[in-house]
């Protein structure tokens, strides 16, 4: 019987056994910290029509504006683009959006040139980018408790130590160098969702963000700020990207050290694998060689037809993902206020995708997730995995991107009744 990746056997190292080569003897160090997740078996039962998932952190497909990409795909395929639109071509990326991104970023208070920019395979190669630019082995990056379970895969490889970013400014940054060293490396760098951030959806205010930065001073380190839903707002004020905010307090661009990763995916569409990093010139250039030597460029076909996406209908795009999304949102906390027991808490996100639940102490989110399945057939990610100290363990990531509000409130109702019986 021919066996799926998912159902070969898997050793501690998350390597398929069976080929008598003794393949984890073989590979580099580096490979020892990147393990298949094991929540993996039960969220593949997802598929399964019956499972109501808040699960999955993804848009919904629904909204994509899939006629407008086949229009703009087109456009690039025919006509005088069409070589340019095959060819290979420069790793920076494609000049037009970059420029168009000149603009956006503007809008956002980022004055900078396309030299700034750099596109990127989704923001999710930024950051493996810039792992591998900043940590040696030992090195130190500083994450939230929890943080973005992609950013500790990527950074994983480069087999740094974690300490804890808490955007509070309560710990000095003697107390994290003398952590750092004690752990045979140096801080590098402090890495923070400022945004509706995954997995909590919280929002960092301007004083954390400068808090951020006068740390990130002391120590003299990069501050990677990943933006991934920062156009996702429903209410409330925005905040200025702590980019901005860099330069208010070293005059431009080329003198900060916050690095802003960006993102087409969750406005426009994942699958065309579309990012961008802006940053001071130094380290765009870094980035530009580590690109020539990892993937030559993105598909230029793909950033063509973003830029045209993007260049026709931005704004109107995402002002109707947000009204869908604002109302699963509220529908999901009127849920949870209707339906949680006592003790049970969750953040209010102003944006973005995801629900943040702390259960009473002696809860484990993995048990009550194959609970959850087993008896009311809905999922959702259990918070530990985002950990960075493997602690968490009585939290959970709801997301109400991809449910209807109907669903919601049905797979609210039926989580609830799971939380009472656990
Ligand atoms: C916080 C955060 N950063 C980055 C990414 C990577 O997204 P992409 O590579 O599609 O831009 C994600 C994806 O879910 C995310 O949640």
């Amino acid at each position: 019987m021919q066996q799926d990746a998912a159902t070969m056997p898997i050793t501690s190292t998350g390597v398929s056994t069976g080929h008598g080569l003794d393949w984890p003897a073989l590979f580099a160090t580096r490979a020892d910290r990147m393990k298949a997740s094991e929540i993996r078996e039960l969220l593949k039962l997802l598929d399964q029509p019956d499972v109501i998932s808040f699960a999955g952190g993804i848009p919904d497909p629904a909204l994509f504006p899939a006629e407008a990409f086949g229009a703009a795909l087109t456009s690039a395929l025919s006509g005088d683009t069409r070589g340019a639109a095959l060819q290979y071509s420069v790793s920076e990326g494609y000049k037009p959006l970059r420029e168009w991104l000149v603009t956006r970023m503007a809008s956002l208070g980022v004055e900078c040139t396309a030299d700034n920019i750099m596109i990127t395979s989704g923001s999710q190669q930024a950051l493996d980018y810039l792992g591998k630019l900043f940590l040696s082995p030992g090195d130190t990056a500083l994450v939230g408790w929890p943080t973005y379970l992609g950013a500790l895969q990527a950074f994983n490889a480069y087999e740094p130590t974690y300490d804890r970013l808490t955007p509070l400014g309560n710990r000095s940054a003697a107390d994290y160098r003398e952590t750092a060293q004690a752990k045979g490396g140096a801080v590098k760098f402090a890495y923070a969702s400022a945004d509706f951030a995954n997995p909590t959806g919280e929002t960092l205010q301007a004083s954390a963000r400068q808090n951020i930065l006068d740390l990130a001073t002391e120590l003299d380190i990069a501050v990677i700020e990943d933006a991934a839903y920062q156009s996702l707002r429903y209410e409330g004020e925005e905040v200025p990207p702590m980019l901005a905010l860099d330069i208010a307090r070293n005059g431009s661009i080329d003198n900060t050290r916050t690095i802003y990763c960006g993102s087409f995916s969750k406005t426009l569409a994942p699958g065309l694998r579309v990012g961008w990093v802006c940053a001071a010139k130094p380290v765009i250039s870094k980035l530009v060689l580590m690109k020539q030597a990892a993937d030559l460029h993105s598909a230029t076909l793909n950033q063509m037809a973003i830029h045209q996406v993007a260049s026709d209908g931005f704004e109107a795009q995402v002002a109707k993902i947000k009204t869908t999304y604002q109302a699963r949102r509220d529908a999901m906390l009127a849920a949870l206020s209707r339906h949680m027991p006592e003790g049970v808490t969750w953040t209010k996100p102003d944006g973005g995708m995801f629900v943040w639940v702390t259960l009473p102490e002696q809860f484990d989110g993995a048990a009550l997730l194959a609970e959850s399945i087993r008896s009311e057939r809905v999922a959702f990610v259990p918070g530990k995995a985002f950990f960075a100290d493997g602690s968490g363990a009585n939290t959970i990531r709801l997301s109400f991107s991809c449910a209807s509000e109907a669903m919601i409130e049905e797979g609210i109702i039926r989580l609830g009744r799971v939380v009472r019986g656990g």
